[in-house]
């Protein structure tokens, strides 16, 4: 019997556990706005999109979707969608305001008020301690590539879950530190835009110092049964051919991209090949002793963001295919991989639209961490909405897209994945990072100008889903 033997419910094709969490997910800088309210100091998203050239149209969160000052009107908004979980971000530069000293009541105000409603919505609060908001101050003490930012972050997640204690049903530590090391310190593409190859490299291994030891310091200070788990962004790597040079270059963005933070994280270890592949950059001497132990706490979940497929073959490119700017992010593999694209259609990002990725993925980690619960943490498509003269909006690829991508994980999980639940990036149309608000991703449409909410179709179609606990047979 498999965990979707549950008793069947009327109208559903496909058919989810019977305790599958449904949610959808945002972060603090891309929705909240009030920047510089109630205490929060810049963090590296405020300096980054407020010099010239770095974000699309000169965007920047001071407003986004001014969510700080509408958390009971967008809680609405999720009571009638029926999500069961709502994953959110806690902006360290509000909580512990230049990364240093005690909390604000003010900004842990913030987030008692968000998660009591939540709670009271009947909807479980799932909090990142960090999705990319580094306090300025401790950027130019040095940032990610410097030790004593892990300890800052520790210090940190136990501020925060001593501030909201129970109030949190799951606790997770970093979101995707594959893009704040390699996005923020190698292509510079992200905050705070620095292009090392080992500053990357050291910020990789800072980052799974500082999630070992934030899980320590939030058990600590929270009732054991808060579930404490990691997000990463994994790449679901292709190889063009089966010929051994293309497959060794899988194995390099694999390596750089994916197991430098599985292996410390789950088995307390460097992958060798990855200390080989980036021999001509460094030699890792920023590893302690201890620390891979440290990095290797264990976790409740893992959580997977999941968007398109990466194929690549034996070659050299400057960078990565969606982020056509060198230098690359992908220290020590960039002069023997080339990216290739994946055929089909493209969301509005230009990424592909390829659920077999995420199917692929689930059932490697079902292989390679076959007693780790999964969650999707984000899944979700961008393209370009419009409110039509009744005021409608209509996104029937974005509702293809997450029918596809559903159907993946259902799959999934026949195939025997312990998938716990999905989370739909995104609730909110926000500010999407380098690209500012030019990107939409939320199944609620935002006006910005008004801040006028509407549910697009796709949140129609969602609620539905979450209705009957499945997915009807056809999008
Ligand atoms: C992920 C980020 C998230 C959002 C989506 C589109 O990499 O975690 O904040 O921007 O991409």
């Amino acid at each position: 019997m498999t965990a979707l033997d549950a008793r069947p419910r009327a109208g559903a094709t496909l058919r989810f556990p019977e305790r599958f969490r449904w949610g959808t997910a945002t972060a603090a800088y891309q929705i909240e706005g009030a920047a510089d309210e109630d205490g929060r100091t810049p963090s590296i998203w405020d300096t980054f999109s407020r010099t010239p050239g770095r974000v699309r149209n000169g965007d920047t969160g001071d407003i986004a979707a001014d969510h700080y000052h509408r958390v009971g009107e967008d809680i609405a908004l999720m009571r009638r969608l029926g999500v069961t979980d709502y994953r959110f971000s806690i902006a360290w530069p509000r909580v512990q305001p230049t990364g240093r000293g005690p909390a604000v009541q003010k900004g842990l105000d913030f987030y008692r008020r968000l998660t009591d409603e939540l709670r009271a919505a009947g909807i479980r609060p799932v909090a990142t301690l960090y999705h990319w908001d580094l306090p300025q101050e401790l950027e130019d003490a040095g940032g990610w590539p410097h030790r004593e930012t892990a300890y800052r972050f520790a210090e940190y997640a136990g501020l925060a879950a001593e501030g909201l204690g129970d109030r949190v049903a799951t606790w997770t530590t970093l979101n995707e530190p594959w893009c704040s090391a390699f996005l923020g310190y190698g292509s510079g593409v992200h905050a705070p835009g620095r292009t090392s190859a080992v500053d990357s490299l050291r910020a990789a291994h800072h980052l799974n110092l500082a999630h070992g030891l934030a899980v320590r310091a939030v058990r600590a200070a929270v009732p054991a049964r808060a579930e404490v788990s990691l997000t990463l962004n994994l790449h679901a790597v292709r190889s063009r051919t089966d010929a051994p040079r293309d497959r060794d270059a899988a194995r390099r963005i694999d390596a750089v991209g994916n197991r430098i933070f599985l292996d410390p994280v789950f088995h307390g270890r460097l992958p060798e090949d990855l200390v080989d592949d980036t021999a001509p950059v460094t030699d890792w001497s920023f590893v302690e002793d201890g620390d891979l132990r440290a990095a290797a706490e264990p976790i409740d979940a893992l959580g997977i963001n999941y968007y398109s497929p990466t194929a690549v073959a034996a070659g050299a490119s400057p960078s990565s295919p969606s982020r056509s700017l060198s230098p690359s992010p992908w220290a020590g593999a960039e002069r023997h991989v080339r990216f290739v694209p994946v055929p089909g259609p493209r969301t509005a990002m230009d990424w592909p639209v390829d659920s077999g990725g995420l199917h692929e993925l689930l059932l490697r980690l079902r292989d390679d961490l076959p007693h780790v619960p999964l969650v999707i943490t984000e899944n979700g498509a961008a393209y370009e909405d419009y409110a039509d003269p009744s005021g409608e909006v209509k996104d029937p690829e974005r509702v293809a897209y997450l029918h596809a991508h559903l159907a993946a994980v259902h799959r999934a999980i026949e195939d025997g994945a312990d998938v716990r639940g999905y989370f739909l990036w995104s609730l909110l149309d926000n500010f999407e990072w380098a690209y500012g608000y030019s990107k939409r991703f939320g199944i609620v449409h935002v006006d910005f100008p008004t801040q006028r909410r509407t549910f697009k179709s796709s949140a129609h179609w969602y609620a539905d889903v979450i209705a009957r606990g499945g997915l009807p047979t056809r999008p």
